[in-house]
Order: C-alpha cells, then structure tokens, then sequence
C-alpha cells in the first residue's frame, strides 16, 4: 500500500528511464549495506513453508525471477534477493558496449498496464559485465543468468556478423565461468537485427546459431527466449529446432510487437516505437507456455514470463506449465512487495507439494 498510495504516484511523475536509473543507483547502494538488505528483507522477504526448487540442477530458493533488460549490467545481484527474488537474468549483453536506440527508450502506458519498451540492447558490453560479475559478491543461493544477445550497430547488422558477435560473448561467459544458466536473446524486437522481424528466432538460422554454440563447451543450462508474435505452427517450428539441440528449455517470452492488443491502443505511438511489456504481453504467452508443454511435455524446462501483477497471475503461468517465472513490469506497477506475493501464492499451491 505504501508504494501505491506514497511512492507510485511519485516515481510516476519521474520520465520512466531517469526513474529507471535511479533505481538502478538506489538498488547498488543499498545492495552494499548489509543493515539496508536486512530491513528491506524483513519487509519484503518471503517467510514461509521451503519453496526451494532445483532446475537443471541449479537450486532456486524461490521460484520468481527478475527478467532481462532491468539489470542489463548486473548492479542488482546483491539486493534482489532480500526483496524475495529467487535470482535474475543480467543483460541482455552484447559483445561490444552499446548506447541503445535514441530516445525515448522507454514509455508507460498506465491504462493498459504496459511499458513500451525501445531500449536497443543498451548494455555495457560482455568484458565489462564479465568483470562486474567476477567481483561481486552475491548472497549465497541467490541465482545469475545471462542474457545474451546480438550487439545492436550498424556494424552487426548482417546475419554472419550477428552469428559471430553472439558466440564470442557465450565464449567469453564460459570461459570466465560466470553465470549460473545462460539465455539467447533470439527475439528482441529493438534491434539493428530485429528491425525486420526477428531474424534469429527464425528457422533458416537458428540452427546456425545452435551449431556454432555447440563448438563451444559449456556446463550450465542453455536457454531460448521466444518471440510471442508468431502463430503456434511458426513457433512450433522454432520448439522443433531446440528440440534437436541438447539446450534444456525456453523462455516464454518477449515483448509484444502489436500494439492492437493492447486495452486502449489509442494510447499507443501511430508507428511502431518498440514492443509492449506488461499486461498485453499475459494471456499470449500463458497460451505459448500451455501448448508447448502439451507439445513437448517434460522435454523444455519453461521459464514464463509477460505480464504478473499478482500472485495468481504467477500461479497462472505455474499452472499452463512454467518451471519458474519472471517479471519486470509488475514489480514497476505494483512495487517491490510483488515478489513476495508470488512466493506466498507458489507456497499456497504448491508448498507441500515441494516436501
Ligand atoms: C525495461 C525493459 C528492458 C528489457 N530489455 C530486455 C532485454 O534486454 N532482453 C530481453 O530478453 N528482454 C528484455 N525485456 C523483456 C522482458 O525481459 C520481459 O520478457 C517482458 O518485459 C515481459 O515481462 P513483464 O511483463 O513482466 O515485464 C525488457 C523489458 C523491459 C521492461
């Protein structure tokens, strides 16, 4: 209540990326200050039945994620935990450092509970990243993955150079050794790449991008993030390639590219200006997540996420199917007690099941 009522109507007045950053350099400072994670903890830390989870044999103390594309370059790993977060996904990293696409990058849609998002793959590069990672400490159990993706420039613009630039930075993730899993960013929408369509969520070259990736040695749990814009036999055909690979599962998924499905597309830019976050992004991907275990049950472990306000929200997606969830907008919306609401909900349905 206290965000809602005090700080929302606030950080609301603030433009969504000055907000963004300031967040971002609040989350560091007090994820440096043993006392503030242990108030923030005691507020916003779940306590409840053990609702601990292994996945691919990486162990989630709590099953709620924050999603890729807010800590793009890994300055929150020591704070999340206390606000109930099981773990994030850092990135998504590129290659080289990358500036983003002009402003405005960001966009809130308050109506329809949405974000439009045109950051660009604004990141600080793989070798910054790789070091930040290496000298932070994080608290024990909390999980890292990593987003990666293709630099967004000119210079990458052709599939070869792509190709390249995504697996010199899944090289230099392995062989630095950080990260607990690893995500490919197939489907951002915001990219030199992905101006027109998604150009490695298709199936002429993922499976180019998935033989390059098996030159490279790895022992942590691969994952895909799908683009939600495709009818099922398209993304069917996507699942059927990563069914061939040894990677373990997917991520369901990205931005939403179509602003008509949105509650008051009125309230969106006349031409394209970035995908949607938030609610548009809810029932479609709850639909991907459902049919892909009905397709394929045990093989994917699936990662849901797109629009969790709640902790039946998360619960939804639970139940279509996902192995864990993420989330970014909700916790903008709804502030940082979500987390703890989705454990509370996950411990409700499934706390005993888990013993
Ligand atoms: C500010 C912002 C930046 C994002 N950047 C990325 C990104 O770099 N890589 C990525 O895979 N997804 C990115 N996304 C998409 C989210 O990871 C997520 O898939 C999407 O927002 C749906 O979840 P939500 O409704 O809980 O926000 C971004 C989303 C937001 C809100």
């Amino acid at each position: 209540m206290f965000y809602k009522t005090i700080l929302k109507p606030i950080f609301f007045r603030i433009h969504p990326e000055h907000m963004h950053a300031l967040v971002l350099v609040l989350g560091e400072v007090c994820g440096a200050l043993p006392p503030v994670r242990w108030v923030l903890s005691r507020i916003y830390g779940y306590r409840g039945p053990d609702i601990a989870k292994v996945v691919d044999c990486v162990r989630y103390e709590r099953p709620v994620l924050l999603s890729a594309g807010f800590d793009c370059d890994a300055r929150l790993t020591r704070v999340l935990g206390s606000l109930s977060f099981g773990g994030e996904e850092v990135g998504s990293v590129t290659a080289l450092p990358c500036e983003g696409n002009p402003k405005p990058r960001q966009t809130r849609l308050i109506r329809n509970k949405s974000l439009i998002i045109f950051k660009g793959l604004r990141n600080q590069g793989a070798v910054k990243t790789i070091k930040k990672l290496l000298r932070t400490k994080r608290a024990p159990g909390y999980v890292v993955g990593i987003s990666i993706a293709a630099t967004n420039s000119a210079a990458v613009s052709t599939d070869e150079a792509a190709l390249q630039d995504y697996l010199d930075t899944y090289r230099k993730m392995n062989e630095a050794g950080v990260g607990d899993y690893y995500t490919i960013n197939i489907s951002c929408p915001n990219s030199f790449c992905g101006k027109d369509g998604e150009t490695f969520a298709s199936p002429r070259l993922l499976p180019k991008l998935i033989a390059g990736m098996q030159q490279i040695p790895t022992t942590k749990p691969v994952y895909f993030k799908m683009p939600i814009n495709l009818a099922w036999p398209e993304f069917d055909e996507l699942l059927q390639i990563i069914d061939k690979s040894p990677y373990q599962g997917v991520i369901i998924g990205n931005l939403n590219k179509d602003y008509s499905q949105l509650d008051h597309p009125e309230d969106a830019p006349k031409v394209y200006r970035g995908g949607l976050s938030g609610k548009p992004c809810f029932a479609i991907s709850n639909d991907l997540i459902a049919r892909t275990r009905q397709a394929y049950g045990k093989r994917f472990t699936i990662i849901g996420v797109g629009g969790i306000f709640s902790g039946q929200d998360a619960l939804a997606k639970f139940r279509a199917g996902a192995d864990l969830v993420q989330l970014i907008t909700g916790m903008v919306f709804e502030g940082p007690g979500l987390m703890k609401e989705v454990c509370q909900a996950y411990a409700g349905e499934y706390g005993a099941l888990q013993k």
